[in-house]
């Protein structure tokens, strides 16, 4: 249960509301690490110059993952007792949850989250077009997405472990399990066809709400297609592909992390160069009495690939047909060589 505290209180939450939008932009950051756009800061201020605003695929992701950090990090807060007028959420308590089962313990109190969240975070939609509906839509779908990955969570009653009851209560999931259903949703964002002849005008607004109200408030929306990711725009401050990372090999590479040169380079009609970096760490450190603690240096050969201009990674190997039949271990320490020039 909680109670809405007077607008200066709300100062109590920004704190909260900081920290709960950081932890969307690292999900965010996690969730694109291996896409061509990878959620870059610029793209995170959730601008109201509205000339300036995309309004794609990804800015509708951008909203979603900050709306539900805030929510997230607002109700866990809330939970840890971080707030005097807010605790667990045990309306249901007592009451039939399902078969065999009472409600009871401590719910994580997201409506708590989510009212406040909606305060700080719809606020910065101050307009009344597209693209603010928009935005709010999507804003919406975040917080519906915390609400949607709550687990339910039991516990047995009864002589020994017998379960003749259980009670449950409902609580967050860990936040990447947000991050990931909302990448799902982002896969899957509906565009809407009204950026055209969009005016201010009082039907124009009807026939924005009529279209966000179709939708489904769990779905993400945008109102543009996104720009090609591969080139590089400055007007629209995109890097390219030209220089990013990719990944290929590893122990514990994902099928979509592992077509990532692909996606990336290939696609982009770049080429993948391999570039080997030796890495000297500390290592088999030991205490000395007293006190004293010595380490060896050990190094370890990492191997990287990066997107290349394909002209120069075949002039890279031109260079090195003319060097003639090397060893492939010495071919290797001769790229190395030319990589510190
Ligand atoms: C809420 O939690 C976040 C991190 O989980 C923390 O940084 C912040 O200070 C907390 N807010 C309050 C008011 O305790
Ligand atoms: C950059 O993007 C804008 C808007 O999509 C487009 O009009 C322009 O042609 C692009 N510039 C380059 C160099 O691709
Ligand atoms: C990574 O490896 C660990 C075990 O070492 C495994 O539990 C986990 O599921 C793996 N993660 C992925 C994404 O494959």
């Amino acid at each position: 249960s909680f109670f809405f505290p007077p607008f200066k209180a709300y100062l109590i939450y920004s704190s909260s509301v900081a920290a709960g939008a950081q932890n969307g932009i690292e999900e965010c950051k996690y969730q694109f690490a291996w896409d061509r756009w990878n959620c870059p800061e610029r793209a995170l201020q959730l601008s109201t110059h509205s000339s300036l605003r995309s309004a794609n695929r990804e800015t509708a992701f951008v909203h979603a993952i900050s709306s539900a950090g805030v929510m997230y990090t607002l109700t866990r807060n809330c939970s840890l007792g971080d707030f005097d007028n807010c605790g667990c959420d045990d309306t249901r308590n007592g009451q039939r949850g399902g078969h065999g089962w009472l409600w009871g313990g401590c719910s994580d109190n997201v409506g708590f989250g989510e009212a406040i969240s909606k305060q700080f975070v719809d606020a910065l939609e101050t307009g009344q077009d597209a693209r603010a509906a928009m935005n709010l839509h999507n804003n919406e779908a975040g917080r519906k997405a915390v609400k949607g990955t709550m687990q339910r969570t039991c516990k047995c009653h009864g002589v020994s472990g017998s379960c003749t009851t259980q009670t449950c209560w409902l609580q967050l999931p860990e936040f990447r399990e947000v991050g990931n259903y909302l990448k799902d949703k982002y896969q899957r964002a509906l565009k809407v066809d009204l950026l055209k002849g969009a005016g201010n005008s009082a039907a124009s607004r009807g026939a924005i709400s009529e279209t966000f109200n179709a939708i489904s408030r769990k779905e993400l929306v945008h109102l543009e297609d996104s720009p090609d990711y591969c080139l590089e725009n400055r007007t629209l401050g995109l890097p390219g592909m030209e220089g990013r990372e990719c990944v290929r090999k590893g122990k514990n590479l994902t099928k979509w992390e592992k077509r990532s040169c692909r996606r990336l380079c290939g696609d982009c009609g770049l080429a993948v160069e391999e570039r080997r970096a030796e890495l000297v760490s500390s290592c088999n450190c030991k205490f000395h009495w007293c006190c004293a603690v010595k380490c060896e240096q050990c190094r370890k050969t990492v191997t990287k690939y990066f997107c290349v201009r394909k002209g120069v990674a075949a002039a890279a190997v031109q260079v090195q047909r003319a060097r003639g039949n090397e060893s492939p271990a010495s071919r290797r320490k001769n790229l190395r060589m030319r990589k510190k020039h």
